[in-house]
């Protein structure tokens, strides 16, 4: 039986005054919560804020991009050790923003991902379509080619050690959701792919949906066979929002 994760991705948001409050109140409103596993992956300057506020609480922590090197001269780049310094457990990789506004391709991200597996922190990599590939009936393909790249590079068992988001570019800070239906269709496809690879593995992996999840819809989501929680935008920023949506996977 999969656990459900829920993951607050706070993007470029976020204030000291602030994600103390945040945090003071997730942490407070998760803590008897026993079937769901929490985390938040906030930008990098936050990472010892935060690994101070939550260590020795049920929610983990990690970030959003790093470098596929392990050092050097890499001017504004952050290294997967000094995430593990800082306590991460979780790196989000190969976001749609990453890959549409900062030009990541599918190579640079299973490089990526193979750093962050050999690294121990485990990758949260994004896969997903834009609304022209989804009206273009090409949403498989491009999740097909987004999944292979990093199969090809580190193998189908490094996924066993890694979580995989399904967020259609679309329903990103839209308010547009895919309906339950629609991303179960996708999520089983994910899942059948890897299967084809390795079932053992494809039934262990955790497959999160992102994209608009909030409180009235979550657990309609969650509640599909081959969803297993979500990544979570902008109601990760509001406390109650947050655990309510941490609730509906519990
Ligand atoms: P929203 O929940 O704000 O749509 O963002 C989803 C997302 O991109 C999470 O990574």
């Amino acid at each position: 039986m999969r656990r459900k994760l829920v993951v607050g991705n706070w993007k470029m948001f976020g204030r000291l005054a602030r994600n103390q409050a945040l945090l003071e109140t997730v942490r407070a409103e998760t803590r008897n919560f026993t079937n769901v596993d929490c985390a938040v992956c906030v930008p990098f300057p936050y990472l010892s804020q935060v690994q101070s506020l939550l260590n020795g609480s049920r929610i983990a922590w990690g970030a959003q991009n790093m470098s596929q090197h392990e050092e050097g001269a890499y001017t504004g780049e952050v290294a997967p050790g000094m995430l593990q310094e800082f306590g991460c457990k979780y790196v989000i990789l190969g976001h749609s923003e990453r890959r549409a506004i900062y030009l990541e391709s599918d190579e640079a991200v299973a490089e990526k991902f193979e750093s962050a597996i050999k690294s121990g922190l485990t990758p949260i990599l994004c896969v997903g379509e834009t609304l022209a590939e989804r009206d273009g009936g090409i949403t498989e393909q491009v999740v097909a080619r987004q999944l292979d790249a990093v199969i090809a590079k580190s193998g189908v068992q490094a996924l066993a050690k890694a979580v995989v988001a399904y967020e259609p570019v679309w329903a990103i800070g839209t308010g547009k959701t895919a309906t339950p239906d629609q991303a179960q269709a996708v999520h089983a496809f994910i899942r059948q792919r890897v299967a084809a690879a390795d079932g053992k593995v494809a039934a262990g992996l955790c497959i999160l949906y992102g994209g608009s999840v909030k409180p009235n819809n979550a657990a309609e989501l969650f509640a599909k066979v081959d969803i297993d929680g979500g990544l979570i935008g902008g109601a990760s920023l509001v406390a109650e929002d947050f655990a309510a949506i941490c609730s509906a996977g519990n």
